[in-house]
């Protein structure tokens, strides 16, 4: 059978990285996958620096919509980004009965319902392993491989930037700042790192998880965002002394009321696994009924760790593309008619616990006013430290850093008590907290 054709939209890192994959290792992609799949078209505005990637062989334009009215080409591969251009172009290679195959996170997050609905009714797949966690086959796990399990929680280190930046911090103890600019300075994060360091791209990233594990619809204005720019070393260096590390998690759970989905930083036992996922590397913890934990840890970035996953969704339309598109894996997990309408919970009702560090007078009394207010509001208290000295904060010894470790509560609760304690003449600063989840 003559290989499957594929058209490439977008030739930068990730693209180059799976033009390379699938010429280096076709002998044994076709084994697998029954045919032999060629890029044989690719489209970037930069047509010099595409055809010396590509070679002769490859049909290079500079109109992506070339390669989506190309007849001979059955998978339309977008590796351009964002939800501008690159929205237009999924939409019409769908409608030209294209299967796509993305690793764009972003365009999922925001339009999925939209895109999902085009291609079941066009009866063509849009893939995108390539978009969660790149090389981590996370998509396919929550998706086919613990398809047994009822799901009760995901968490997961899904950005590579921030990750690098948190350790940097609490190996040398630097500031966020500082730290970043080093990582600019390295190529770890982009000249414009807002969606990293805001949490922007892994709250996308657990939004797509959420939808394939809870089977509810994709919907990333519902994700609670909070990134890593407020964290401060002494923050990592008290959580140390007190068994945790802190990471930006992405967070979907299956609660009482609703889903639960969240990016946020958060203290986490030091002795699990993931608290040890270090620079810029990706992990994903799920938990689920049968199975228990697993976790699943590897490159979520880069040029062939993602190309990996781009190839493993090719390889998937290529072995399906002819089945009866009820028999195809859904894109969501479930069928189209078994979806849930679970809420999305608001972070007010999301229930956790959480480390404060505030910075006191220091005075008789004002640690039983603010574990008073704490107790009035039902909130318990799970451990305390009190640092006297200057040796983490370098502040004078009339002021005190009190870290209190609280049990499960109410973020609500937790909210309007802050409130309160902020007002106590005795609280010399803006209280810090941060959410600690156990993992357990
Ligand atoms: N910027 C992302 C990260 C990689 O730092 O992990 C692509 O999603």
């Amino acid at each position: 059978m003559k290989p499957i054709q594929v058209g490439l939209l977008g030739i930068g890192t990730v693209g180059s990285g799976t033009f390379n994959v699938l010429t280096r290792n076709q002998e044994e992609i076709k084994g697998r996958a029954g045919r032999g799949i060629e890029i044989t078209m690719v489209a970037d505005l930069n047509v010099e620096r595409a055809r010396s990637i590509v070679g002769d062989g490859v049909q290079v334009v500079d109109d992506a919509r070339k390669v989506i009215e190309n007849p001979d080409i059955d998978i339309v591969i977008e590796l351009i980004g964002g939800y501008g251009i690159a929205k237009t172009l999924v939409m019409e290679a769908i409608a030209a009965g294209k299967h796509v195959v993305t690793a764009n996170k972003a365009l999922l997050a925001v339009h999925g319902p939209e895109i999902f609905a085009a291609a079941s009714a066009k009866g063509v797949m849009v893939a995108f392993e390539a978009a969660v966690a790149g090389g981590i086959p996370i998509i396919k796990a929550l998706r086919e491989g613990l398809t047994a399990n009822r799901i009760e929680w995901v968490a997961g280190i899904v950005n590579g930037t921030t990750n690098f930046i948190l350790s940097e911090m609490r190996d040398k103890g630097l500031d966020f700042e500082v730290v970043l600019k080093e990582a600019q300075r390295l190529g770890y994060a982009e000249a414009d790192p807002t969606f990293d360091i805001e949490g922007v791209d892994a709250a996308h990233k657990v939004t797509l998880m959420s939808a394939i594990a809870f089977g509810i619809p994709v919907q990333f204005d519902k994700a609670y965002t909070e990134g890593i720019t407020k964290l401060s070393s002494v923050d990592i260096r008290y959580a140390e002394q007190l068994g945790y590390r802190i990471k930006l998690l992405g967070i979907t759970k299956r609660a009482a009321k609703g889903v639960e989905l969240r990016v946020h930083p958060c203290l986490v036992p030091a002795k699990r696994l993931i608290a040890n996922v270090e620079g810029a590397m990706n992990a994903v913890v799920v938990e689920a009924d049968a199975v228990g934990t697993t976790l699943y840890y590897g490159q979520g970035a880069g040029s062939e760790p993602t190309a990996s996953a781009v190839v493993a969704d090719l390889v998937d339309v290529t072995r399906l593309h002819t089945a009866d598109p009820t028999h195809r894996v859904p894109h969501l997990a479930f069928q189209p008619g078994a979806m849930s309408d679970e809420a999305v919970l608001p972070m007010e009702e999301v229930v956790t616990s959480y480390y404060l560090r505030m910075r006191v007078a220091d005075q008789t009394g004002v640690l039983t006013k603010v574990t008073g207010l704490l107790a009035e509001a039902g909130i318990s208290i799970d451990a305390v430290l009190q640092r006297e000295s200057d040796e983490i904060s370098g502040e004078d010894g009339n002021q005190t850093d009190l870290i209190i470790l609280t049990h499960d509560t109410r973020e609500g609760e937790m909210n309007a008590t802050l409130e309160k304690i902020q007002t106590l003449p005795s609280v010399l600063a803006p209280i810090v907290r941060i959410r600690k989840e156990e993992l357990n």
